[in-house]
């Protein structure tokens, strides 16, 4: 039981500390963002090279919301832009793009924008890019338990048919693997709302840098931690 993968089949990242990154240079909290979206671009060039088939990045939480109008304003902005510039990139790459989250919530120009690219990259072959987006785990599963409440209250299922597997289907992540190695930038040893359900089993690397600094040699350090974990599954 203790094999696994040399390259994690999916690896899932909690990007943090932008605004900290920022703060140290004392430039705005946005500069921070802007900065990060290299490391996204270095992390997916290195993944795509490493074979990782899955790669989920958690862009905003739905807690994000709470944050002042102009930064979030700033985000969904910023975040327009690099999936516009992406765009072109993704289908170079041969990546396919999915988004997980409350999409409803986004701006109906993001929305439009995600719902084009993932349309134009659905048959790309070399990996899918996961973008968790006003994405929350609670928020997903209680949506998963909606969906299925309904369904038995309809009479299409039976209470004891809920399992693990129906359970999972359920969630927007339905069809992806569950992440087998979770970073988390900037040093905080919390999970903050990601991927509740889909990281039981998750390697968890922390590392100090924050998001903006972090670079490919970065990644390959935690893969190469991940390689020398004993991944036990409950078992010996
Ligand atoms: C992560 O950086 C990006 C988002 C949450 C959108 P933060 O904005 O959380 O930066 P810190 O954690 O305040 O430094
Ligand atoms: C988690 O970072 C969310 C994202 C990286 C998108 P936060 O900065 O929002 O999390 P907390 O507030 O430190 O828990
Ligand atoms: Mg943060």
């Amino acid at each position: 039981m203790s094999s696994h993968p040399e390259v994690p089949r999916h690896i899932a990242i909690i990007m943090d500390g932008n605004g900290r990154w920022a703060k140290e240079r004392g430039l705005p909290r946005l500069e921070g963002h802007r900065s990060g979206a290299e490391s996204v671009r270095e992390v997916m060039e290195a993944c795509i090279e490493l074979g990782v088939e899955y790669l989920t990045l958690y862009a905003f939480s739905s807690e994000n919301w709470s944050r002042p109008e102009a930064e979030v304003n700033a985000l969904m902005a910023l975040l327009d832009r690099f999936l516009d510039e992406k765009a072109k990139d993704l289908d170079r790459q041969q990546v396919r793009l999915l988004a997980i989250g409350q999409l409803d919530r986004l701006p109906e120009s993001t929305r439009a924008l995600i719902e084009r690219i993932k349309t134009r990259t659905a048959d790309h072959k070399a990996m899918t890019l996961v973008l968790a987006l006003s994405y929350g785990g609670r928020e997903e599963i209680v949506s998963a338990a909606r969906s299925l409440a309904s369904d038995a209250a309809a009479g299409k299922i039976s209470p004891e048919a809920i399992d693990s597997d129906l359970f999972a289907s359920r969630l927007q992540t339905a069809g992806i693997p569950d992440p087998d190695l979770l970073i988390r930038t900037s040093g905080e040893m919390r999970v903050s709302n990601f991927l509740l359900w889909q990281i039981s089993y998750a390697e968890i690397v922390i590392v100090k840098k924050f998001w903006p600094d972090f670079r490919q040699g970065d990644l390959f350090e935690t893969i190469k931690e991940y390689q020398r974990r004993h991944r036990r599954f409950g078992a010996l």
